[in-house]
């Protein structure tokens, strides 16, 4: 794209200011901004022109859960199954660590954060324990796939290996990268970064299938006869990866994609609720809840909006393929962005100051025919790190540690 047109496409979306310090710049900086100009996405912007919307919903409807007694019940069988499957490397795992943690306020990758009291545990650390649970139970190693961002990728993979992959296998594991995509002001005007470089952040994790193509793994993971993938994220210590038990149930169940979910704590839990919309698999935000639904109960007292997702899904490959064509909602999320101010200096505010665009795995769910809503036990599986104290915090993950035995 050259300056002229450049000029245009900002003008027609009133954000000329993008190339305030053009003159400024060597030939290097000024190619630099003005391809990010050209692969902007006016569309993105618009979001944000009339006041932040979300996304229209569907008819919503329960959808309840194969649950912890009937989990219980089946748990040999389910086993079996899941076991045979990581025997024949048909499951992989996936391991979402491009976030940028802006809520606990890292500047190294939250993966990269000490856990530890007494001695030293970083979070990739525990993952990597708990996914060698099974590697051990099975005596195979699952291939464990990690989306990183273009911001923590350096330091995401060089802390890999500077501790040896934590004991795993360094072959069963691939590194991606996610795409990036621009910030705003509560204006809407785009934020720079500096002079030839807009501000801009992690998609969201919404399109890590997508860029695991991108990234050529579809072949290595064909290879390895991969057929299921397990997506989780990073922050929560807990995380049970690959879990025998759960794969089993999935298959079994003939569905496409199983989803774990705890019970809800109480019935205004902020958590997203897996239920049913248009007749399909969909995860609904406790903000998007009636009052209603957040109250309503079945027969034996139960919330029939009951079960919160933990961000842990297992998908079918064959299905994820069919809906890469397909474009997920856009969210418009409120986040704190660094920035360079009207005097050239870089900021990192304390507060949020605009808006990120972010696609979220949760709505790949909806793209699927149907999911099987596991529970599992909160206690034992969810252990979330998002804030410093309180609600899903160290301190309350700490807490959870310490209940299941884990040293730290
Ligand atoms: P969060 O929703 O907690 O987002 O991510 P975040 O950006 O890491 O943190 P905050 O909201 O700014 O505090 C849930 C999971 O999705 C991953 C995160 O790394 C985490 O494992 N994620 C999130 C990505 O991989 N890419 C993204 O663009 C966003």
């Amino acid at each position: 794209m050259v300056l002229e047109e450049a000029r245009r496409k900002l003008a027609a979306i009133g954000q000329e200011h993008v190339l305030q310090y053009y003159d400024e710049l060597d030939d290097r900086g000024r190619k630099n901004l003005l391809r990010q100009i050209e692969e902007l996405d006016p569309g993105l912007l618009e979001l944000v022109g009339n006041g932040v919307k979300e996304n229209e919903r569907g008819a919503l409807a329960p959808l309840g859960a194969v649950t912890l007694e009937e989990i219980e019940e089946q748990r040999g069988r389910f086993e079996k199954k899941g076991i045979e499957a990581i025997r024949e490397c048909k499951v992989g795992a996936v391991l979402l660590a491009g976030g940028q943690g802006t809520r606990f306020g890292l500047d190294s990758p939250k993966g990269m954060l000490n856990v530890g009291v007494k001695k030293e545990l970083y979070l990739f650390e525990q993952l990597i324990h708990n996914i060698m649970e099974v590697v051990n139970s099975t005596g195979a190693w699952v291939p464990l796939l990690v989306m990183t961002s273009e911001k923590n990728n350096g330091d995401t993979v060089s802390f890999f290996k500077k501790n040896n992959y934590f004991g795993y296998k360094e072959e069963y594991v691939f590194f991606f990268v996610q795409k990036m995509a621009p910030s705003v002001s509560y204006e809407g005007k785009l934020y720079m970064e500096d002079k030839d470089k807009l501000a801009s952040s992690p998609n969201g994790n919404g399109g890590w299938f997508n860029s695991l193509v991108d990234a050529g793994l579809m072949e290595p993971l064909r290879k390895l006869g991969v057929e299921w993938l397990n997506v989780f994220a990073v922050d929560n210590v807990l995380q049970r990866i690959a879990d025998p038990i759960f794969v089993g149930a999935v298959l079994e169940s003939g569905c496409v994609c199983g989803a774990k979910v705890v019970a809800k704590a109480d019935p205004n839990e902020k958590v997203g609720v897996l239920c049913l919309e248009d007749g399909k698999p969909s995860i609904v935000e406790y903000y998007e809840m009636t009052d209603e639904m957040i109250h309503e109960r079945d027969e034996n007292g139960k919330l029939l909006y009951n079960y919160g997702v933990i961000l842990n899904y297992l998908f079918k490959v064959e299905n994820l393929i069919k809906i890469m064509d397909e474009n997920l909602p856009t969210h418009v999320v409120e986040k704190k962005i660094p920035y360079m101010n009207e005097n050239g200096e870089y900021v990192k505010p304390q507060e949020p100051n605009g808006y990120k665009f972010e696609s979220l795995v949760l709505d790949m769910i909806h793209m699927m025919d149907n999911c099987l809503s596991f529970e599992v036990d909160r206690e034992k599986e969810f252990a979330p790190i998002k804030n410093v104290t309180g609600v899903d915090s160290l301190e309350s993950a700490r807490k959870l540690m310490e209940k299941n035995g884990i040293e730290f």
